[in-house]
């Protein structure tokens, strides 16, 4: 099992956490995991270079202080194994034009500056992308909806090259995590939570401080009703509170509502605030634990290197030799 995450914030906001590293660190128990801070996709679109360092560092010490586990898993920084670029490269010689144009999301993300000022790195960032899950063998990718056109590029890719030079990749499926929560915007409850949201009220951070996110929890846009019930369509800042008040506690969003059966919004906020500064408090602390200590960060993140370029330097291997290099 493969999956990434990108270096472009200082924190991971909860709607990362609760829509896809929560689960990564239940995956631990029943997949072989490789977990890649994928910096070489975060220089698409322009970077600077020590905000960049910094949040590497920090995307791996949080990961770290969730859970994930470097003797269970491999947990390391995609720039540290070549082979990423090295099997990238190969793939794009097999990719069409086409093909390539055809990826929605460069579409969507290049709409805004337009194609022309767009990085060709932007463009091939499917291609990178595939070269990351194909190198480890990796037969399962969790996803959102969002990234399955990338998956399948990969499995096309790897069809195509077992078909065109001999079996080398395993063909991966995505795996669509059923049980992992969608989070949406404080401020604006019908767009997800999200790094580039327009408001950073809207955006919790795992680092923010508690006063800071119990006070973006009280201003949370609700509707103009008290009652306390679960409605995603009419009522969806409130239905909203209580995905994240009973995935951060367990409680089912049933015995919530029962819960505060005849409060009002205020007491679910304020109740919130507290839920959510209990939950980040341990979290803050271990990731500042491997801020501190960054000789230990780097020990951990060049044992997690050493593992992953084990496997893939013997894929790379394998292909090159195919290819007739
Ligand atoms: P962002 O939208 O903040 O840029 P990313 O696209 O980097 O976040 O997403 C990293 C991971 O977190 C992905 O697996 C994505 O599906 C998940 N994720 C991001 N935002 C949310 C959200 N609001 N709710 C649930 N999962 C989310
Ligand atoms: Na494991």
């Amino acid at each position: 099992m493969l999956s990434g995450i990108q270096p472009t914030s200082d924190s991971f906001h909860l709607g990362n956490y609760l829509g896809a590293v929560r689960n990564w660190v239940l995956m631990q128990q029943t997949h072989d995991c490789y977990y890649c801070v994928v910096d070489l996709h975060a220089i698409t679109a322009g970077h600077d270079p020590e905000t960049l360092r910094r949040r590497t560092r920090v995307s791996a010490a949080q990961l770290l202080a969730v859970g994930i586990d470097p003797e269970a898993s491999t947990l390391f920084v995609q720039s540290h194994v070549p082979e990423h670029a090295q099997l990238a490269w190969v793939f794009s010689c097999i990719t069409g034009f086409g093909e390539a144009s055809r990826m929605t999301q460069f579409k969507d993300k290049s709409a805004k500056g337009g194609v022309d000022r767009s990085s060709v790195g932007l463009f091939t960032y499917p291609i990178l992308q595939a070269a990351d899950i194909l190198l480890y063998q990796a037969d399962a990718v969790p996803v959102g909806e969002d990234q399955r056109q990338h998956v399948e590029l990969s499995r096309d890719l790897a069809q195509r090259f077992n078909s065109t030079f001999g079996q080398v990749f395993t063909v991966p499926k995505p795996y669509i995590v059923r049980e992992s929560a969608k989070i949406y915007d404080l401020q604006n409850p019908t767009a997800k939570m999200s790094k580039s949201a327009s408001s950073p009220n809207g955006v919790i951070d795992l680092l923010d401080e508690p006063n800071r996110s119990a006070k973006k929890i009280r201003s949370a846009v609700t509707d103009t009703g008290r009652e306390v019930v679960f409605d995603q369509e009419n009522k969806p800042g409130v239905s909203n509170l209580l995905t994240i008040y009973s995935a951060l506690t367990g409680r089912t969003i049933d015995e919530l509502t029962t819960a505060y059966e005849g409060k009002g919004y205020g007491d679910l906020k304020k109740d919130l605030g507290a839920v959510v500064a209990d939950f980040v408090a341990p979290i803050q602390k271990a990731t500042q634990g491997y801020l501190d200590d960054p000789a230990e960060l780097d020990r951990v993140l060049a044992i997690g290197a050493a593992k992953a370029r084990s496997v893939a330097s013997a894929t790379l291997a394998a292909a090159y030799d195919r290819i007739g290099f």
